[in-house]
């Protein structure tokens, strides 16, 4: 799957950021719980060197806890990396964060002078959501479309303690292409950008191995079928997506699951585990280098026809 979807406000973004990055203490990615690989952006890591980082796992009560559990223990175990599970349903966690940036800089919060923190997220994770519970008021556009927050603010926390809002950023192009077809299911990026049916059998075919219960309770099914496509099209008979001649619409079935997992019906869904990302990183990376040495090969063999025919 191929998604080229990166708004020009979020090259100026990247480019706003790096500037201001001298006065920041501390970085805050917001990622999604579901998806904690997939919705960062590997540009982080990059621009905030050794800058301390709290990975923020939004919307948790949308992902599983065991997942959950498992990709904290994780992302703690990395350098100079805090990560915390944050819900809009527990809103009280999200006001610790405070005090955990004082702890990640002991010495700067000592000397009394004040701390600057950048927040960072692709867009629709859950930022200016987060922002308007940490500042107690609605100062951040909250937006049913992703990329909504287009311009900068700063934020007074509390007394000297700062708050950068940034535009999301989403990286133009896209290594793993799992990774694409997760953030359309969660819905990061615009549905204008991708077919329906396609990321509905990506889901179904991770959702038959990984949460087989779930889907047999919420589409009364007796038994499950081996292909993600029958199990569209099982879903689409149960809803009555069926068109003159007894064809299930297969795009009509497949939204109903999309919205499903969406909103939650389904219960709570991870996408992802760090071991299944490790691998899935190494496969990748191998195709993109063959990709490169074709394109290398069929370059010199070009260079060399040219030569022959002087
Ligand atoms: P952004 O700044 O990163 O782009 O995201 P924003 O805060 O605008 O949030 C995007 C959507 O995610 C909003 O839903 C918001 O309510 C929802 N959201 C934020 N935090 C959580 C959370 O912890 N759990 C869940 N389940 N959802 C969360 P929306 O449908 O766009 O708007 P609305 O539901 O607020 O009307």
């Amino acid at each position: 799957m191929s998604i080229n979807w990166f708004p020009g406000h979020m090259h100026k973004a990247q480019k706003e950021i790096k500037e201001i990055l001298p006065q920041i203490d501390v970085v805050i990615e917001v990622c999604d719980a579901r998806l904690p690989f997939s919705s960062e952006n590997p540009m982080i890591t990059e621009i905030r060197g050794d800058k301390p980082l709290i990975k923020i796992l939004n919307k948790s009560d949308l992902a599983d806890p065991k997942a959950t559990q498992i990709w904290l223990d994780y992302l703690d175990a990395q350098h100079n990396v805090k990560a915390i599970a944050l819900t809009t349903l527990s809103p009280a966690i999200a006001k610790t964060i405070p005090s955990i940036i004082k702890n990640l800089i002991p010495n700067k919060d000592e000397t009394g002078k004040q701390i600057n923190v950048v927040i960072m997220g692709i867009p629709n994770v859950g930022k200016s959501t987060l922002i308007n519970t940490l500042v107690g008021k609605t100062k951040a556009k909250v937006g049913n479309e992703p990329a909504v927050t287009k311009g900068q603010q700063r934020i007074k926390l509390e007394d000297g303690l700062y708050l950068l809002d940034t535009p999301g950023m989403l990286w133009p192009k896209i290594l793993n292409d799992n990774s694409g077809y997760r953030l359309a299911i969660s819905g990061a990026i615009k549905d204008t950008a991708f077919d329906h049916d396609d990321i509905a059998c990506f889901a179904a075919e991770y959702l038959l191995k990984h949460y087989p219960t779930q889907l047999m309770k919420r589409y009364q099914l007796k038994e499950l079928p081996e292909q993600e496509v029958d199990l569209i099209e099982a879903i689409g008979k149960k809803r009555g997506c069926v068109k003159s001649g007894g064809l299930v619409d297969f795009i009509k079935a497949s939204t109903i699951l999309i919205n499903e997992i969406r909103d939650n019906t389904l219960g709570p869904i991870t996408f992802e585990y760090p071991d299944m990302i490790e691998k899935e990183e190494k496969y990748f990376l191998e195709q993109e280098i063959k990709k490169i040495a074709a394109r290398e090969a069929k370059k010199s063999a070009r260079g060399r026809g040219r030569k022959n025919k002087r």
